[in-house]
Order: C-alpha cells, then sequence, then structure tokens
C-alpha cells in the first residue's frame, strides 16, 4: 500500500469512529511531553481525534480517551509517566476510560517490558512511525475490544495530509523532516526516531501557503536537524536509489533553498527554525538567512559543550575553535544576529577544564537563550558505556555556575533593549493579566504590553521600557515614530 493509500484507510477508519460515537458527548485528554516536534505530533493527533468526535478537556477526570505522547530524551520524563498511568487506574474502572501511549519512550524495549509489566490496562501503544494509525487503533479497541501494540521498528515513512489541530494562532509549526541520523553518543533520539526522511519540498510549500491563508504570520521549520533537509534524499537521486520523476527535487534541493522559497510565501511575515546543527551550515544557508528579511535573526546554534575534547567524545564533529569560527563567521555577514542554545553540563568524562571551555564559550557568544541541561545517562546510548561518569552533586554543581553566568549575560542584555523599539508579533492576551497583550520579538523575548485585542497576530513596533528579567514591558508606539531610537 502506498503512503497515499495508507491516509485514505485512516480517514475511513476516522469516518467509522465517528458514527460509532455519533450522539456521544465524548471527550479527550493529552498529555504531551518533550520538544516542539512532539508537540507538532500532538496537533495531528488532537486533529484526527476531534474528526473522530472527541472534544478536548484539560481535567482528565471528564475524559473517555486519555493520550499520552511522550518523549525520552532526558531524565525524570519515565518516572513521571509511570505515576501519571498509575493515577488514571482508578479512572479507568470507574470511566472505561481508554488509555493511548505513544511517542518516542515507546520505542525502547525497556519501557514496554515495564509497561507490560505493571499497567495491563493500558489500551493502546502506539510508535514514533505509527501515529496515523491512531484512527484504526481506536476503532480496533471500541469495535474488537481489545489491547493494540502497534509499534514498527524499522524506518517510518513520510506521511502527508493529516488532519491537525493547531496550538497557536499565531505561529505555524511545519514539521519538514523526521529522524537523525547524527548519533550524538548521549542522545536516544536516532534509535527511537529513526533516520533521517524529508518531507517533499513542495507539500511543505502548500502547507505554509495554507496557513498563510488562515492568516498565520510566523512559521517554525522543524527538524530533528533541519539544515541536513533532503540531503539524504539528493545523496539517493545521485546514487541511482531515488529516482525524481516528477522532478520533485528540482527547483527546491536543499535546506536554503527551502528557506529561500518558505521567504517568498505572501503573508508569511516570520521564520524560525530549529535544530539546525553547527557541522551542516553551509555557506548558502548563512547566505539566505543574511538575503532573507523574513528569516528571523536569532540562529538556534546548539554547542553542547565548549571542549573540543567532549565535542568529540560527543561525536559532534566539530571543534570549540570551528564553533566559534562559525559565529564569527555568521555575525559578520549577518547584520545583528544573535544566538540561542543547547548545552549538556556533565557528560561522561567531562573534566574541570573542559567546563571551563564550555564558560569561555558562553562568555565569547553572549546568547540571548541557553537551554542548560544536566546529562542524564539514555539506555542503549554509546555514552551510557563510557568510563568517567561525572558524580551528580559535581554536574549539579557546574550546571549552576553556568546558570549564573547565563543569567547574568542574559540581565545585562536585557537592559541594552530598555528604550529601544522592537518589532513585536502580538499573540494575544497576557496570562497574568488579560487586560494586556503579549507578544515576541524577532529575538523572541516576551512583551508585555497595553493594546487593543485587534492587534493580535499583527507586527507592531513597542518601545521596550521596562526589564523584568523573563519579560519585557513595553508601549506601543503610535504613528510608527521610530526615528531618535536605537534598535537592538
Ligand atoms: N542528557 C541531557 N541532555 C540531553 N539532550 C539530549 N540528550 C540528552 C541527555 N542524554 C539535550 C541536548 C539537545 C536537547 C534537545 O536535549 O542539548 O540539544
Ligand atoms: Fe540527538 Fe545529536 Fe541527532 Fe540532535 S543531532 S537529535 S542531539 S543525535
Amino acid at each position: 500500500m502506498t503512503e497515499i493509500e495508507e491516509i485514505e484507510q485512516q480517514k475511513e477508519y476516522i469516518k467509522k469512529v465517528k458514527e460509532l460515537n455519533k450522539n456521544r458527548d465524548l471527550k479527550y485528554s493529552i498529555l504531551t511531553m518533550g520538544c516542539q516536534l512532539n508537540e507538532n505530533d500532538s496537533e495531528k493527533i488532537c486533529g484526527m481525534l476531534e474528526q473522530m468526535g472527541y472534544k478536548l478537556t484539560d481535567k482528565i477526570e471528564e475524559a473517555n480517551l486519555a493520550v499520552f505522547n511522550t518523549c525520552c530524551v532526558r531524565e525524570n520524563a519515565e518516572e513521571r509517566l509511570f505515576g501519571k498511568i498509575g493515577e488514571l487506574k482508578n479512572l479507568k474502572e470507574k470511566n472505561n476510560l481508554i488509555i493511548a501511549i505513544g511517542g518516542c519512550m515507546m520505542q525502547e524495549k525497556h519501557i514496554i517490558e515495564k509497561l507490560k509489566k505493571s499497567f495491563h490496562y493500558i489500551d493502546i501503544i502506539f510508535g514514533t512511525h505509527t501515529l496515523h494509525k491512531l484512527p484504526e487503533d481506536i476503532f480496533t479497541v471500541l469495535e474488537e475490544q481489545r489491547k493494540v501494540k502497534d509499534i514498527l521498528d524499522i524506518d517510518g515513512n513520510v506521511y502527508e495530509d493529516l488532519p491537525i489541530k493547531r496550538n497557536s494562532k499565531t505561529t505555524g509549526s511545519v514539521t519538514i523532516m523526521y529522524g537523525c541520523n547524527n548519533f550524538c553518543t548521549y542522545c536516544i533520539v536516532p534509535y527511537v526516531r529513526g533516520r533521517e526522511r524529508s518531507r517533499k519540498p513542495q507539500d511543505i510549500i502548500n502547507e505554509i501557503k495554507d496557513l498563510a491563508k488562515q492568516g498565520y504570520k510566523e512559521i517554525m521549520l522543524l527538524g530533528q536537524n533541519v539544515n541536513s533537509y533532503l540531503r539524504s534524499e539528493m545523496e539517493e537521486i545521485k546514487q541511482g536509489k531515488l529516482i525524481d520523476e516528477n522532478g520533485d527535487y528540482k527547483e527546491i534541493n536543499s535546506f536554503a533553498k527551502l528557506l529561500r522559497a518558505v521567504n517568498e510565501i505572501e503573508g508569511i511575515e516570520r521564520i524560525r527554525f530549529q535544530s539546525p546543527h553547527p557541522k551542516d551550515f553551509t555557506l548558502d544557508v548563512i547566505e539566505a538567512i543574511r538575503d532573507c528579511d523574513k528569516i528571523c535573526k536569532l540562529i538556534h546554534l546548539p554547542l553542547q559543550s565548549g571542549s573540543t575534547e567532549m565535542l568529540k567524545k560527543m561525536n559532534r564533529k566539530y571543534t570549540k575553535e570551528q564553533y566559534l569560527d562559525l559565529v564569527d563567521k555568521m555575525k559578520s555577514m549577518i547584520p545583528g544576529v544573535k544566538f540561542s542554545t543547547d548545552i549538556i553540563v556533565g557528560f561522561a568524562g567531562e573534566t574541570e577544564s573542559d567546563f571551563e571551555d564550555t564558560l569561555d564559550v558562553v562568555r565569547k557568544v553572549n546568547y540571548e537563550q541557553v537551554f542548560m541541561f544536566i546529562y542524564s545517562i539514555r539506555v542503549g546510548t554509546p555514552g551510557e558505556k563510557m568510563p568517567n561518569q561525572v558524580p551528580e552533586d559535581i554536574k549539579h554543581k557546574r550546571f549552576d555556575r553556568l546558570k549564573e553566568l547565563v543569567e547574568g549575560q542574559i540581565a545585562k542584555t536585557s537592559q541594552e533593549y530598555v528604550g529601544t523599539i522592537q518589532k513585536v508579533l502580538v499573540e494575544g492576551p497576557s496570562k497574568n493579566n488579560d487586560k494586556m497583550l503579549t507578544g515576541r520579538t524577532e529575538t523572541n523575548r516576551v512583551v508585555v504590553f497595553e493594546g487593543d485585542s485587534n492587534l493580535i497576530n499583527q507586527i507592531i513596533n513597542v518601545k521596550i521600557t521596562e526589564d523584568h528579567l523573563w519579560y519585557f514591558k513595553g508601549e506601543i508606539i503610535k504613528n510608527n515614530d521610530i526615528s531618535n531610537v536605537i534598535e537592538v
């Protein structure tokens, strides 16, 4: 069966479940763990469930169907999930709740064994490659009253045209590729998400054009390694393993070309992407960022460690100097460019001097935002077997030192925003005060200000008046008078 036929079949199952659910006021709850790719998967899960007649509730006690979309990138998630499933036992008996658990953790054998042993009342277990079959799985549970385990160990295909219910009205998340080929030695992702597979350029462009028509202003292109978009496919074409019969890859055959094509789409005003890999930051990508006015000049550039020795152990394929050179090159080619990053503290064998190298890079780059993680051993990765694991107390102490440095730098940079005018995409009423609006600068900083709700989903000029560490207060600039004010 082709992917298109498979999706057609699932659409039939959606209709069948809808018929079974007719005239019943059914509700679902969903818990999403982990990254934005998982969030985007959950948007598709919600899209399918709503078409099957389920309505979203945030009260699990009133749900007829509970879905967990799991992540296994870092620790804690396992205990949290097991705790949550444990809590559902009573509800299962009381409300005849259907429990469906999916996502990355379900691709791990030791998790499946634990679920089988301790939580036999789970109805559906689905993996990362079988998300699109949820309608069929639910139908099986309802019609045949049996449990379903739907996990594929081989790499999945790329499925288009799944229903989707988006979380945001301003930013449209668009997954452009699945999987990862990099095998960083600390990371579980390549084992649970499989090899890199890119969506066809035209499918992505069509999805973004549709988002633009719906009024979305910002697009977030997602993938585990976005700047190797289409790399595997182009290699296969070169080797004659993939024949480009319909000319799908003729015009857009790289990430840089995709960026340029998205930049042309009318209605879209901001483009972000996450996450690129420093080793794949080729000149054409930097030039595309420089040339395309809609691409936000805040680039996420995961560092992981500042020590060349650690980077080698992590299999990151760049040195401290190469990373810093890349930052310098981008700073010289892209005026005003800023960076955010991911850093892991306490990977196996990290010495005090390795950690100092990380602090050194942080001082030199002066990031806008740093996502800091304490290394957690993942079962089945090379990192698990490495000698000289760093004791927990040292990891925590180093983490605190890094945090202090980062917070100090960010506090200083934040001060520099005060008095400047920023272009802010208005997202909606502020969570803490619904009389205020909230939005984000191009550098992804949150700004809260007074304004009319008809400004939602527009990009407006806001003068930053106060810095509150995690957000700014601002004032809308009338008449768009931005003379005499320095822009950051
Ligand atoms: N321990 C801690 N952090 C990790 N990350 C990935 N694997 C691990 C791990 N085992 C972090 C990396 C990655 C981010 C998404 O999660 O920094 O970029
Ligand atoms: Fe994990 Fe490395 Fe792939 Fe990122 S690039 S998903 S850190 S293996």
